[in-house]
């Protein structure tokens, strides 16, 4: 994140002596998820965030490739994922490959008695159905409808639901999620052409600090296995940090289209971006005004990337038979386009409702089998005129 955040207490220069009333020193800990040379926080601890009391054997969360090797468009409906009270239990993989995974998540439960660490990958939670509140050592990121939530690697977090229909779409990725780079000029600020600015991210608030000891459990995931492992101390235990290190939320909803006369290519709808990949946001906007424009977008053949949508709410206009928290996998080396009748049917359209999440990943995705448990039969065929 590009800007720079600061909560509790710190000392009025870093790595110097900082100690309690008692005279006891802190423990500060650099917090980055690239070496040395990217954005990173300073935390200061009231114990030191190292005191390991036991091990747990490792539980494997590794995704079962179905097939690696795809050609074919096809659709899976998200929706159909039965809810489960575990949140670690509740993540479905549907997609991998070398840079990501994708997936669902029915959570219908709050996380009460452990924490979680992906020491594997950023985390990106669409929020489609449910609210809550994600806690984590910077204080809380309250998340509703709509809401992309940005958890950094190695974050130690709970999920705090409102109720029992919660409905996530996952991305956990091995690089930085970040905001487009051409929307930021060279000192981070986003700039004026940018369908988004400071203002629309969603921060931690409500930071406390947690003097507690005992036994704290945290699952930490590294490379697809889970490991449990007992703390001493509650993971919450800053009494201040700084940096740009932290999670937060964007609300779809704040994304500002960019409209033409013209069609406009997908780029203009691109959210986040991380290696390999990029993240789009379609949302309801005003169509193209020319008078002979076709708003629905021209077959293109994406040799380069498999794409992936989402679909939230509102009428897809260049599908047919769509329904919420459906999966389109169309991949690269084949042309897709708008299904039969939606050219015509979008021509003099003033307007569109629809809402989804793209993502496009560079490398081929393969198909895990819990994914293939929600197949739609025949999507390959669905461009056949009926
Ligand atoms: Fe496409």
């Amino acid at each position: 994140m590009s800007i720079y955040q600061r909560a509790g207490q710190i000392p009025h220069k870093r790595h110097i002596v900082f100690r309690n009333p008692n005279g006891n020193l802190y423990h500060e800990e650099l917090f980055g998820t690239e070496g040395f040379s990217s954005t990173s926080s300073l935390l200061y601890h009231l114990y030191p965030p190292t005191v390991v009391k036991e091990l747990g054997e490792p539980i494997n969360h590794r995704p079962e490739i179905a097939f690696e090797d795809n050609l074919k468009c096809l659709s899976f409906l998200g929706f159909d994922v039965p809810p489960t009270a575990d949140y670690l239990e509740s993540r479905k993989v549907f997609f991998v490959n070398e840079d990501m995974q994708i997936g669902i998540a029915c959570p219908s439960a709050s996380m009460t008695y452990y924490f979680f660490k992906n020491a594997d990958a950023d985390e990106m939670l669409f929020v489609h159905r449910g609210s809550g509140r994600l806690k984590t050592m910077y204080g809380t990121v309250a998340f509703e409808y709509g809401d992309y939530v940005i958890i950094p690697r190695g974050t130690v977090y709970q999920l705090e639901f409102d109720g029992t229909d919660n409905k996530l779409l996952f991305i956990e990725s091995h690089s930085p999620i970040r905001s487009p780079k051409r929307y930021r000029n060279e000192l981070g600020q986003y700039l004026e052409h940018s369908p988004f600015c400071e203002r629309d991210f969603k921060l931690p608030t409500e930071f406390e600090t947690h003097d507690e000891q005992g036994d704290f459990k945290i699952m930490i995931k590294k490379r697809g296995l889970v490991y449990p492992y007992i703390y001493g101390n509650h993971p919450f235990d800053l009494v201040g940090w700084d940096g740009y290190n932290y999670p937060y939320a964007f609300s779809i909803f704040n994304f500002e289209p960019i409209t033409g006369r013209i069609h406009m290519p997908p780029p203009i709808h691109q959210q986040f971006e991380g290696h390999n990949f990029v993240v789009c946001s379609f949302v309801p906007r005003l169509y193209d005004y020319h008078p002979e424009a076709i708003p629905a977008p021209y077959h293109h053949s994406n040799i380069d990337a498999d794409e992936i949508l989402y679909y939230v709410d509102g009428d897809f206009m260049s599908r047919n038979n769509i329904q919420h928290g459906q999966f389109t996998l169309h991949p690269a080396g084949v042309p897709h386009g708008p299904h039969p009748g939606a050219i015509e049917r979008s021509i003099g359209k003033k307007e569109t409702g629809e809402l989804a999440v793209m993502i496009d990943p560079f490398n081929p995705i393969k198909i895990t089998k819990e994914a293939l448990k929600y197949e739609v039969a025949d999507y390959h065929k669905s461009w056949i005129l009926k």
